[in-house]
């Protein structure tokens, strides 16, 4: 949708580009998009991976379904029109941010295919990785770690992915994490392998 006022909008060209932020920072720039449901671990994950690219030196920042929705996001809901949009602010803060130089680690449940793409197609090249965080619904709701399951079993909540909501798994992610059945530790190195093997942790 575009609005009357935007028409008069154009973009200001920084002097620094990013090019110019990879040879500061010796390394490229890039989202990690982690999707699945609560509970299958895509904090946790995020979390880990960032901490073993600050110990190689890689500049990072994660975004958070938790906590972005007690700022940014603090006016949206569950309801599909909130977390499309939700997702669609998401995007274009990491697209700023992976303009900044940064290594992006979105942590998001974000359960509709479609909302998943449009963030996509805001990027370019090799610099939009989905990981699918998989883990059963089962298991999920064994962990419950916030104990929002057996909240959503007993209807005292609205919307809950996986319970009364939809969850759509990814059709074509860039990696698989299997929670379930692969530890922490390979995990992170599966997910750092693949950043070394498209080059994006060298300039
Ligand atoms: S998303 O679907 O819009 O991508 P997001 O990742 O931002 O969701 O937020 C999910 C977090 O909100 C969950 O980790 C959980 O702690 C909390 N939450 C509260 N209500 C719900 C709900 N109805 N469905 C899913 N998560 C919920």
């Amino acid at each position: 949708m575009v609005l009357q006022s935007q028409k008069n909008i154009g973009w200001n060209q920084a002097l620094i580009t990013r090019e110019d932020r990879y040879l500061l920072n010796q390394h490229k720039s890039c989202v990690l998009w982690f999707t699945g449901l609560s509970g299958a671990g895509k904090s946790t994950l995020s979390v880990a991976v960032e901490e073993a690219l600050y110990h190689s030196n890689i500049r990072s920042y994660i975004l958070d379904g938790d906590n972005i929705r007690q700022g940014l996001n603090k006016d949206l809901g569950f309801s599909p029109e909130d977390r499309k949009e939700n997702i669609r602010r998401i995007g274009e803060v990491a697209k700023l941010f992976v303009d900044s130089g940064l290594i992006v680690l979105a942590a998001f449940i974000s359960p509709y295919r479609e909302d998943r793409e449009a963030v996509r197609a805001l990027f370019t090249g090799d610099s939009f990785i989905e990981i699918y965080v998989k883990c059963s619904l089962e298991e999920c709701a064994r962990r419950d770690p916030k104990g929002f399951y057996e909240k959503a079993r007993k209807g005292e909540i609205k919307n809950f992915t996986g319970i009364t909501d939809p969850y759509e798994e990814p059709i074509c992610p860039e990696l698989i994490i299997e929670t379930d059945h692969q530890d922490l530790e390979d995990s992170v190195a599966k997910i750092i392998n693949y950043l070394k093997t498209k080059r994006l942790l060298i300039r």
